[in-house]
């Protein structure tokens, strides 16, 4: 699968998308080592702080399914804005605890062009052991 199909998954979910309060929908479409592609949406509450970004709803599940670090190849994220939407820094850092550190992360704009960046790129210097 190619990083168009796969923001191609993370736009179709954005229908999914619970932001009431935002109104900033967000998709995210993880493809596994496997083949299998992974999505989620964000999900927001009332308690603002209680909401769960697109990017780690798909992790979750993936975790939840069964895999593993290391079975996770590419993420793609898309939104409804004009320009590229970035991960959020939370995302990031539960990115690091289970994409090894050349994951592809695929970017989108309004415009439909897809940026690369690799994980280690997008969360330099990261938090990733206690025993230092
Ligand atoms: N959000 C995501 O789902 N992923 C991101 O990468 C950035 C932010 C969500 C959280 C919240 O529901 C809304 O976008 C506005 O911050």
């Amino acid at each position: 699968m190619n990083k168009e199909q796969l923001m191609t998954h993370a736009r179709a979910v954005l229908k999914h998308s619970y932001s009431p309060y935002s109104k900033f929908p967000v998709g995210a479409a993880i493809l596994m080592k496997d083949g299998t592609v992974i999505s989620g949406v964000n999900v927001e509450n009332v308690s603002f702080g209680a909401t769960n970004c697109a990017e780690r709803t798909a992790i979750f599940t993936a975790i939840t399914q069964g895999y593993q670090k290391g079975d996770f190849e590419a993420i793609a994220v898309a939104g409804e804005t004009e320009d590229f939407l970035p991960p959020c820094n939370i995302c990031r850092q539960v990115m690091v605890e289970f994409f090894a550190p050349t994951t592809p992360v695929y970017l989108t704009n309004g415009a439909g062009d897809i940026r690369e960046f690799l994980l280690k790129d997008i969360a330099p210097l990261a938090f990733t052991e206690l025993d230092m």
